[in-house]
């Protein structure tokens, strides 16, 4: 039966060695914690168990425990350890991820054991994957995963979810690596973040690092669409629902009542990192006792500190720094009947975490960044009476969902004391009304609809990946459509003229054709069987001036105006035109505002280029543009089309599809080849029947047939069409070198 195998830097548990025996405790973070229940049974995980492992015998050992729970160990050395997670997870990816790129270290030999311990993952993936299985990679320390898997087993189910934030590309591009680790990414089939921002710097680097094309949030990545999105993750909502009930959890919650009687208790639990905003919020409790002496022995900082990453300098350092600050606050405040902070440097079950919860007034959750923090979704499910407060930073992707919180900015110090004063005074009903929302929420947005929602958007994604797939035309299909050109004897040929016939240039006077070009078009003209159209969205006069000597039909403005070989130029009747003006004052707005975009104007339509403009701000305007325009044109009978780098408004009425089916109609055809780049292509190949052989370029994703990589491609199949006449050439020159007395014939001049 086929399974997810959900792979992760860490094991929902770590392994410790204590007197010869293997102990099991669970892993600290939000990932393993969050995942643990969607990690059901049937479904595997493989994982680092957290330690150094060591000897063949012991390793054995380890994996025969963690089978049984269906866990999958993948052992690192001390040197992998260092180098591989503490090194280049932990001092480089985690710092930029998180904004904090001075704290990144370069270190090229972290870079080689992050791929060699990424290969190590791989590895133990081809070990158990089965034809059918999905493999769901998790965050950051795997990044070169999927591409790895990818490469391996070309066809599998990849999904990708990264639970950390993804830095605008501005710090993204600092990395030396940027790219590999980019293309490792799209190895998977759908990649998934925390939130819409996350995915949207994804995107950018994506495009901006790898010059690849996006549509919205599709990536066209070689021979594959790759989506990515957010899916903002949940957690077992029910399970500390149900801890509400449970009896030790309640004689906890009783002994800690009586322990802080009289007291307002704000909760603050995180890991160490300096992401968290520790120091932040301790300065933020001191300035809330120094402006508000009455709370003095009345409010307690309850604050959780979860050992993490210690071997990392800047965790030490940091540790250091809470112990000082804490106790600093302490030494200064603290009375015979009151610590102000009570710190603990250590981390505690699930029973004694859901007995504060329950017990607190206020939950403090002020990261500087936060992919999502998983913390304040708990404390909100805890709940059970629907009251107390939660602050919470608006660096934390669920500042994004828990909008009735007190939302504060973690560098604002003063922000954060006046709100912890705010939500003190907070009253009663105002408590439920916020609180009532969030728990909806939470218990609604849980962890298995997280991981249902993803699972099953990475089936459609499988499924639209299988039917927008064009097939790129290999030697065996070109063979087939040779054979198909030589059997006809009426063929017709629509070829689109930029991206198709020349490349893409940045200025479009510049796409002029060259003189292979025309020797081509020369070649395919000339045999009698032959219709050869250029289809194309120029101006009529551009396409006059470069081939109306040529004996070909042409089509410019994408249909408007037409002319067939030795005919007249003619243009569909009834066109408007009156709508320009007012068009033109809003595209003229827009290249004001976009340096390097310029406009285009034709008979019957306007075209806002922005080809020279940088990508992310032409795509932005375009996108801006197009929503205006959309109403603007409402009813007067045009089309909006966003095409390559251009934004065009033009008449409904003429199209090349319907030019394609005027075409159809007016002979019979028994070959027709139909050659397109462009949005407007699409039209083409949508009217043209299944016989047509209809080729995108450069994309293939596409109702066309197949697809061809770019212009050069199309020149050499188009060029390799006709074999029987190259045949006939090469017999021509051979026989041109043979004195004709030879045969007894005359050379044909
Ligand atoms: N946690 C824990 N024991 C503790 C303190 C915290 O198991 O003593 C758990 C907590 O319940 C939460 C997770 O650690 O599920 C922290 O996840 P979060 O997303 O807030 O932060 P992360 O550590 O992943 O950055
Ligand atoms: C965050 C990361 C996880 C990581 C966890 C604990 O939640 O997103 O990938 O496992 O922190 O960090 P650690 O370094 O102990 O695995």
């Amino acid at each position: 039966m086929s399974k997810i195998i959900i792979v992760s830097n860490r094991l929902p548990v770590k392994v410790r060695n204590e007197g010869g025996q293997s102990i099991f405790t669970p892993s600290e973070g939000g990932l393993a914690t969050g995942l643990a229940s969607v990690h059901s049974d049937g479904n595997l995980w493989i994982g680092w168990p957290g330690t150094e492992v060591e000897g063949e015998q012991q390793q054995k050992l380890v994996t025969d425990q963690l089978s049984k729970h269906n866990l999958v160990p993948v052992f690192l050395s001390k040197q992998e350890i260092t180098q591989y997670y503490e090194g280049f997870s932990n001092e480089v990816l985690w710092p930029v991820f998180h904004y904090m790129t001075p704290y990144a270290k370069y270190d090229s030999v972290y870079w080689q054991y992050y791929q060699r311990v990424n290969a190590k993952f791989r590895d133990a993936i081809l070990q158990i994957a089965q034809p059918g299985d999905r493999i769901w990679i998790h965050d950051y320390q795997l990044l070169l995963l999927p591409k790895l898997v990818r490469s391996a087993i070309p066809g599998v189910t990849i999904g990708f979810f990264q639970h950390i934030p993804f830095p605008s590309y501005e710090l993204f591009r600092q990395i030396p690596w940027r790219s590999e680790l980019l293309h490792g990414m799209l190895g998977a089939d759908l990649v998934g973040f925390h939130t819409y921002d996350d995915a949207r710097h994804f995107l950018s680097s994506v495009t901006r690092i790898l010059q690849l094309q996006t549509s919205s949030n599709i990536i066209h990545y070689n021979e594959r669409t790759v989506v990515s999105e957010s899916f903002p993750m949940g957690i077992d909502s029910n399970k500390f629902m149900s801890l509400v009930n449970d009896r030790d959890v309640i004689n906890e919650r009783q002994h800690l009542e009586e322990s802080y009687k009289g007291q307002k208790i704000v909760l603050s639990i995180d890991r160490l990192d300096y992401s968290k905003g520790i120091l932040q919020r301790l300065q933020a409790f001191d300035s809330f006792i120094q402006n508000n002496p009455e709370y003095k022995e009345k409010v307690t900082l309850y604050m959780i500190v979860v050992p993490s990453r210690d071997s990392v300098p800047q965790y030490k350092e940091l540790r250091d720094e809470v112990d000082k600050l804490a106790g600093n606050i302490n030494a200064r405040y603290r009375t015979n009947n009151w610590t102000p902070v009570n710190y603990f440097y250590r981390s505690f079950p699930i029973e004694t975490l859901s007995a504060l919860y329950q017990l607190a007034d206020v939950c403090l959750v002020t990261p500087m960044r936060d992919g999502m923090n998983l913390v304040c979704k708990e404390y909100v499910a805890s709940r059970e009476k629907d009251n107390g407060v939660l602050i919470l930073s608006e660096m934390a992707g669920a500042s994004k969902e828990l909008t009735d919180a007190i939302i504060v900015n973690p560098n604002n110090i003063t922000q954060m004391s006046e709100a912890l004063l705010e939500a003190l005074h907070m009253p009663e009903e105002e408590q439920q009304r916020r609180m009532t929302q969030m728990r909806e929420l939470v218990s609604k947005y849980n962890v298995s609809h997280w991981a249902k929602i993803f699972m099953e958007r990475l089936d459609e994604v499988k499924r639209m990946q299988e039917s927008l797939q064009t097939k790129y035309i290999s030697p065996r299909i070109q063979q087939l459509i040779k054979n198909k050109y030589s059997r006809g004897h009426k063929r017709l040929f629509l070829l689109d003229y930029d991206g198709t016939l020349v490349g893409f240039n940045t200025n479009i006077n510049r796409a002029v054709p060259d003189k292979e070009l025309y020797h081509l078009l020369d070649d395919l003209t000339k045999d009698e069987k032959n219709h050869v159209v250029i289809i194309s969205g120029r101006k009529h006069e551009t396409l006059e001036e470069w081939f109306g000597t040529l004996k070909l039909d042409l089509i410019g403005e994408h249909g408007v105006w037409q002319k067939t070989y030795r005919g007249e130029w003619e243009e569909v009747k009834g066109l408007q035109t009156e709508w320009k003006k007012e068009v033109m004052t809003m595209l003229n707005t827009y290249t004001e505002r976009t340096p390097g975009s310029f406009i285009e104007e034709k008979s019957y339509s306007l075209v806002w280029h922005y080809r020279k403009t940088d990508k992310e701000l032409g795509e932005m305007r375009a996108t801006e543009l197009m929503n205006n325009l959309r109403y603007m044109i409402a009813d007067k009978g045009l089309s909006l089309l966003a095409g390559n780098k251009v934004v065009e408004i033009k008449p409904t009425e003429a199209n090349k599809g319907k030019t394609a089916v005027h075409y159809l109609r007016k002979h019979h055809y028994d070959f027709v080849m139909a050659i397109g780049d462009d949005v407007t292509d699409e039209d083409m190949f949508k009217a043209l029947k299944d016989e047509a052989i209809t080729i995108k370029v450069n994309s293939n994703t596409s109702a066309a047939k197949y697809y061809l990589r770019d212009f050069k491609e199309v020149r050499e199949l188009l060029k390799n069409l006709p074999a029987k006449m190259l045949i006939t050439k090469v017999f021509d020159k051979f026989i041109n070198l043979i004195p004709t007395s030879m045969f007894g014939i005359k050379k044909n001049k």
